[in-house]
């Protein structure tokens, strides 16, 4: 299995400092964004690593190079401008063209080993699988939140103004090589996007999406109160208390 990074986008919720810095260098606690996914793919023993991004492309390869000292090894592509996850994943297609992929967000942060997730998906064979969390209600509305019955994932709506569960999609995904023909059909959504959510759709009507919950911490790092509490997180992690 290949591993996927996207680290794309405008990173428009941290203006004005990502008008000259990509979102995915900035700082989580002590090391830049991009690491965490990187290091959760490695850790669920992913080798081959394709990080997709715009502009700052060159400025990624000066800070992690051919990724060996994150254990991983790394290619890279480019996305244009800001034009959604799908359009960002269609990009690594020719690298990863043939194998099942995991793709995880540039500003994701997991606190526990995905590799079990891998291990189910490699076993599922086809089709894909994604990775949900329990949030409080008010936190779901920022989030793909994923309707579920006996076992089942029914549908999964994108920023609902009123979440029908406090399960949210989390940015890991597990997909076949047919991900890439599924993103072609796709048409960009109201904000101009090709949308993630879309794709996990078409794989959930065709009754090929499995789900796994998370149950360590998890947390995005998307806006700055997010990026915030992934500090804290990862601070408590290393084991760094704080004094009034
Ligand atoms: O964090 C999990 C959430 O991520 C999911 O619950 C949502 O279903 C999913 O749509 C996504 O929501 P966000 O609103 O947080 O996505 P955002 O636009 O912030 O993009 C998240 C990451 O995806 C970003 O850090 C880099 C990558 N990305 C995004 C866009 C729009 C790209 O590489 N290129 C892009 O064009």
């Amino acid at each position: 299995m290949k591993g996927v990074v996207l680290a794309g986008g405008l990173g428009t919720r941290f203006h004005p400092v990502t008008k000259v810095v990509n979102k995915h260098l900035l700082d989580v606690f002590d090391e830049p964004m991009v690491f965490f996914p990187i290091r959760t793919l490695a850790a669920a023993g992913i080798k081959e690593v394709t990080l997709v991004t715009g502009e700052e492309i060159s400025q990624f390869k000066r800070l992690l190079g051919d990724g060996s000292t994150l254990g991983v090894h790394l290619t890279y592509a480019y996305q244009e401008g800001e034009r959604g996850i799908a359009d960002a994943l269609s990009r690594a297609e020719a690298l990863v063209r043939g194998d099942p992929i995991i793709v995880i967000l540039g500003d994701n942060i997991f606190q526990e080993s995905l590799r079990s997730e891998v291990d189910a998906f490699v076993e599922q064979g086809k089709g894909a699988r994604i990775l949900l969390k329990q949030v409080s209600p008010e936190d779901a509305r920022r989030f793909g939140v994923a309707e579920v019955a006996d076992g089942k994932i029914l549908g999964i709506e994108e920023k609902p103004e009123s979440p029908r569960s406090d399960l949210v999609v989390t940015g890991c995904y597990l997909y076949d090589d047919r991900v890439f023909d599924i993103i072609r059909t796709l048409v960009p959504s109201g904000r101009g996007e090709l949308e993630i959510t879309d794709v996990n759709n078409v794989y959930i009507q065709e009754r090929s999406m499995t789900y796994g919950v998370l149950r360590g911490w998890w947390t995005d790092a998307g806006t700055p109160a997010s990026k915030l509490k992934a500090s804290i997180m990862v601070a408590l992690e290393k084991g760094v208390t704080f004094h009034r």
